[in-house]
């Protein structure tokens, strides 16, 4: 496998001299054409130096966009992916065995569509490309492809859709599933969601199962394979990612003591399949995506911040506390790559060590700490074990007793043979899934209702429930 460099472009930062064909505009942003912002609530146009339509009252139309070239799935074996969208930017990240190509964006404009945007020509001399493009509208959906510079071979179309702006609100539809591992791929049941009008899809973590990987290139190697198979193809056609990790995109149950000199890799690897805004530390992954007012996606780093007999390191657990203390979203959506349930019911203390149970002391801080300050609408999200499920993250009368936790998943591991004998004597565990599955799930912030829909391979629904949260 050759070796390759994952090159960093910040497409906003590129004066617009330098692209060689900008479309129907010569001002300095980004983004051309874009002259609507009043309808989408993105009053943020100082930020984007989209301000200058008053001097520019009669732009030139844009023109409709025939998508250039023929698909070729050679030059580009899995799609682009976005991730991490903002109301006004979103982060890319593509393959591809040619050495140089650009980007073209487009968005649907009265029934017809347009290209607003043509990248200058980028080199992707060794195969992998990350980038942000800003200036974008907020609550739009854009439609993007990449071509090969001078021969007319491109991509697939991937659609994504920027998220709300402050102080905006609507119902939210999200895609979720963890643990994508090779028995069941190319994991069916993301492909059937990928059909449902997603305003993202949330990966849990076990994206790729990388055991074993030790270079840069062995992890690149996961993730070529996860990419380029249907499911989180599919997916990357219709919607944008935020993803967390759990063990496997580094080792099984990897301690900083014996893999430490591996991490590095396995996050560059991980960052240049699916790219993340910076959080508050450089190598950890925790960060918050804001939607607006109706629910930001708190993401939190449950494996790289382990240590000293604390789950989640005490900078994480502040940062979490002050996330959720002055978030403005109806509903705060916690991306738990390992559930805080408390399993004691059921599986009991059977590798406790590995989820929040295992260190009670802080589950008990945060738990309490959402209790005692009356924090609405908390979602915990979680993974890792291989079945899916709809639980009270604790027994009758316990602290967190009327928490919610979903856990998503897996979408393609084994299913643990747990969840074939679900618990008969307690009613914390409302809805045990021992299938393949991707969850759909719908928020509404205007009555704190949550929808969960487990979808199967086949694309039916295996089971359902309707929470408030
Ligand atoms: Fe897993």
């Amino acid at each position: 496998m050759p070796t390759r460099r994952s090159v960093l472009v910040s497409l906003a930062a590129l004066p617009l001299a330098a692209c060689t064909d900008p479309i129907g505009d010569d001002d300095d942003s980004a983004l051309v054409g874009d002259d609507d912002d009043s309808a989408t609530g993105d009053d943020d146009d100082s930020a984007t130096g989209d301000d200058d339509d008053a001097t520019d009252p009669t732009p030139e139309p844009l023109p409709e966009w025939v998508v250039e070239g023929t698909l070729d799935t050679t030059s580009f074996p899995s799609a682009i992916q976005t991730s991490d969208a903002h109301p006004d930017s979103v982060l890319v990240a593509l393959r591809t065995i040619e050495p140089d190509l650009r980007l073209r964006l487009g968005q649907e404009i009265g029934g017809v569509e347009h290209l607003v945007w043509e990248s200058d020509v980028l080199a992707a001399p060794e195969g992998i490309l990350t980038a942000e493009i800003t200036a974008l509208s907020s609550d739009t959906t854009y439609l993007l492809s990449r071509g090969v510079h001078r021969v007319e071979r491109r991509s697939d179309v991937v659609q994504f859709r920027t998220a709300l702006a402050a102080g905006a609100s609507r119902s939210l539809r999200m895609a979720v599933t963890s643990c994508l591992g090779r028995a069941g791929a190319p994991w069916r049941s993301l492909q059937d969601v990928a059909s449902e009008d997603l305003d993202a899809c949330l990966l849990l973590g076990d994206t790729v199962y990388a055991d074993g990987a030790q270079t840069l290139d062995e992890y690149r190697g996961f993730w070529d394979e996860a990419l380029g198979s249907d499911g989180l193809y599919y997916m990357s056609l219709a919607t944008s990612f935020v993803s967390t990790w759990d063990d496997h995109e580094v080792d099984n149950n990897w301690t900083w003591s014996e893999h430490g000199d591996r991490v590095d890799e396995a996050l560059a690897a991980y960052r240049e399949s699916f790219p993340q805004r910076p959080g508050p530390a450089a190598d950890r992954v925790y960060r918050t995506l804001k939607w607006g007012d109706a629910a930001e996606l708190i993401v939190l780093d449950c494996r790289a911040d382990r240590g000293d007999g604390l789950y989640i390191s005490a900078d994480q657990m502040g940062w979490l506390k002050d996330t959720l203390t002055t978030s403005t979203s109806r509903f705060k959506i916690i991306l738990n790559s390992v559930p805080i349930i408390d399993f004691s019911d059921w599986i009991g203390g059977i590798s406790a060590d590995d989820r929040w149970q295992g260190t009670p002391a802080q589950r008990t801080e945060l738990l309490s700490f959402i209790e005692d300050e009356n924090i609405e609408g908390v979602l915990f999200l979680s993974g890792d074990m291989h079945f899916g499920s709809v639980c009270s993250v604790s027994g009758s009368g316990d602290v967190g007793a009327g928490l919610w936790e979903v856990m998503a998943g897996p979408g393609g591991s084994t299913v643990n043979p747990m969840a074939f004998l679900p618990p008969s004597w307690t009613d914390q565990y409302d809805v045990v899934v021992a299938e393949w599955n991707t969850v759909l799930l719908d928020l509404d912030p205007s009555t704190g209702e949550a929808g969960v829909s487990f979808i199967g391979d086949n694309g039916s629904v295996i089971a359902e429930k309707l929470l408030t949260l």
